[in-house]
């Protein structure tokens, strides 16, 4: 521990409340806490807020339209189009020449984009796409790093009505299959690789193991070449296209955006949930757009003339609403960055802050863990005055992490907004308003205004203030997903199942969340209540990864469950039971892990394999995964007499210790 966090440790550690500083009040874009009132006497007209920060080419008829509630609908009548709110209104309005995108690559070369620059890429993109074949409503998968044509190639689908489907660049090529198939995307748009703690990575043969497993055939794949001489030689194949060529071909084209209606699908996102299978999460253009608009400016405090960074990777849905969408909306400049924070020093993030003089940062609580382990001396190094707001996002964060963050990136003058929300939520959903409400560290704070989000037991009743409870959101909200592609059966039994009465028209958004409640409405998020981990903030169903073990030869049965880790928030421990006939070897260990790396990626890697003859079992067969949990985490063990098989227990236990 260096003596920064010595300090800390004896000034910070008691203080359990912080207030924003008078300086950060008097700025923000919101700091009337009537709002709060506002909304709830309003709801749902208090929506009408969120919209108006839009341009709309039709005027919507409804806010809300709950007739046929949890398929709620918002802004209906309403036609927009997001690439023109995120582009084309900002060029008309005289900020040609602000810079919107500004790009690092790991090796220190950097791209700027002024909205000019977007507006002219976007449309040469938008013209190749139409060219390619690309109807609308057709779904394009974009299978990118961070690279500056991800975005500009999600504003182009967004322009023309093609809903995109954005797949992390770290899941594997079956990963990739398994999305274009499930959403009948028959176009992709990849990269031949980019670049990892100084290595170029081989990007394209994933992408094309990936399409070779598309069931339906793929019409078109386009290809960014962002290694040039450090490429891996791939020719590309006959229906697959270079960008940059494509682009040449259509220079200076002109699309006109296309009018879409409120409802419209803008994108699909998959997520991770209880089953093997992932769920295609749909968003529209126009509830989500005002939402994530919104929040940008009320939660992130985002003005035009900021430079704002999110460190998160747009394959995930932070980068979609907060690198992408919400910034661009309100005309902000957005930062993205290839590489990774200790890339080529620790000091990596803090160098780039201090470069484009960053006003807002916005990262996840496992990198702050990070930061924190290699010490105070990496930011130390540079000048983060620039900096007026911090957040956080994708787990819960423990006191300790926050007040690190406070200090030494904040120093002390930053408020943190710890924000609460999912794929699904389209948007944050509980945090403080940086400019209206008290911060205490450890709690992401009330719902925001217009969220009416409440703790329950398992009745449904509201628990008392401390106690442990579910948390349930009871009114729609416009960045809500609208249902899971293809599938609204299982829309409404993963998500208003548990506590809705439908014979009583009463809908309950349920996140499978735990979490508490303060005396003063503050929510604590107590973390998933279902088979999904959190692993570095990253969802995980416990399922998908057992079904890829189960599929390497040799293993019988696979219990997965989450560890407690320094780092990662969660890691990934597997219990293994092998055929007969296999054997418990470093080397079957080794094919466990690339079985899992091949299916989904190397998030989900094991950090340890515990072979065992056996999982304990209750007497009706169900594996007991909280003793799993409680192994795994070196805790002592609980109850363990409702076991058929009591003595694995301790089996596996001396296992794992060994270990
Ligand atoms: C967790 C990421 C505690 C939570 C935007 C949620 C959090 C899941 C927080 C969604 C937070 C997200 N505090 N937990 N501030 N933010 N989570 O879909 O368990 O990747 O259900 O969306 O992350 O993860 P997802």
């Amino acid at each position: 521990m260096s003596d920064g966090d010595g300090e800390l440790e004896a000034r910070l550690v008691e203080q359990e409340e912080f207030e924003p500083s008078d300086e950060f009040v008097e700025q923000a874009n919101v700091s009337d806490p009537a709002i709060y009132d506002e909304f709830e006497e309003n709801w749902p007209h208090s929506w009408e807020r969120a919209a108006e920060m839009l341009d709309w080419f039709e005027d919507y008829d409804s806010v809300l339209d709950d007739s046929e509630g949890p398929f709620y609908e918002w802004f209906q009548g309403g036609k927009l189009n997001a690439s023109y709110n995120c582009v084309d209104r900002h060029v008309e309005n005289g900020d040609k020449n602000r810079v919107a995108i500004k790009w690092e690559g790991e090796h220190g070369e950097t791209r700027t984009y002024t909205y000019q620059d977007l507006y002219r890429e976007v449309n040469e993109f938008s013209a190749a796409l139409l060219d390619l074949g690309v109807e609308e409503d057709d779904v394009v998968t974009l299978y990118m790093p961070m690279v500056p044509e991800l975005p500009i190639a999600m504003l182009a689908c967004a322009r023309i009505g093609a809903p995109h489907s954005v797949v992390f660049a770290g899941f594997s090529a079956d990963a990739l299959a398994t999305r274009m198939n499930s959403a009948d995307s028959r176009f992709l748009v990849t990269c031949d690789g980019y670049y990892r703690r100084g290595d170029a990575l081989d990007h394209l043969e994933k992408a094309n193991e990936g399409l070779s497993g598309v069931d339906h055939g793929v019409d078109a794949a386009v290809v960014v070449d962002r290694l040039g001489d450090d490429g891996f030689g791939h020719d590309l194949k006959g229906n697959q296209h270079d960008w940059d060529d494509l682009m040449a071909d259509h220079d200076g084209a002109r699309v006109d955006p296309v009018e879409r209606d409120a409802e419209d699908m803008l994108f699909l996102m998959y997520t991770s949930g209880t089953t093997g299978e992932p769920k295609g999460v749909k968003h529209t253009t126009g509830g989500y757009l005002a939402y994530t608009s919104w929040t940008s400016h009320a939660v992130l405090d985002l003005k035009p003339e900021d430079t704002y960074w999110c460190s998160a990777d747009i394959g995930w849905i932070t980068g979609h609403s907060y690198i992408v969408y919400g910034p661009l909306a309100l005309g902000t400049t957005t930062v993205m960055y290839e590489g990774t924070p200790d890339f080529p020093e620790r000091d990596r993030l803090w160098e780039i802050v201090e470069k484009y003089a960053v006003d807002v940062f916005y990262t996840a609580p496992t990198a702050i863990r990070a930061f924190m382990k290699w010490g105070s001396e990496f930011p130390e190094r540079r000048d983060l005055s620039s900096l007026r707001l911090l957040g956080t996002v994708g787990e819960p964060i423990n006191p300790r992490a926050w007040k690190w963050y406070y200090q030494h990136i904040g120093d002390e003058s930053c408020p943190v907004v710890d924000t609460w929300w999912q794929t699904e939520t389209g948007g944050m959903m509980v945090t403080t308003l940086p400019g209206i409400g008290k911060m205490k560290p450890g709690s992401a704070g009330p719902p925001l205004p217009g969220i009416d989000a409440r703790i329950v037991d398992t009745a449904g009743e509201e628990v008392e203030a401390g106690r442990a409870g579910y948390l349930t959101v009871n009114k729609p909200w416009p960045g809500m997903l609208r249902t899971l592609y293809n599938n609204d059966d299982r829309f409404v039994s993963e998500y208003w199942q548990e506590y809705s009465d439908p014979a009583a028209d009463e809908w309950v958004y349920f996140p499978e969340d735990g979490a508490k409640i303060d005396d003063d409405g503050y929510i604590t998020i107590l973390g998933r209540v279902d088979d999904v981990l959190n692993v570095s903030g990253h969802r995980l169903g416990t399922m998908e990864i057992e079904s890829a073990i189960v599929g390497v030869e040799g293993v019988a049965e696979a219990a997965v469950v989450g560890g407690d880790h320094e780092v990662k928030g969660e890691a990934v421990y597997a219990y293994v039971i092998l055929e007969d006939g296999y054997e418990e070897t470093a080397e079957m260990r080794e094919r466990i892990i690339e079985g899992v790396e091949d299916a989904i990626g190397p998030i989900a890697r094991p950090e340890q394999v515990i072979f065992t003859p056996e999982l304990p079992k209750t007497r009706s067969g169900k594996i007991m995964r909280r003793l799993l949990e409680e192994i795994a985490n070196g805790e002592e063990l609980g109850d363990t007499t409702t076991l058929r098989n009591p003595d694995i227990v301790t089996e596996i236990q001396t296992k794992v210790q060994g270990d």
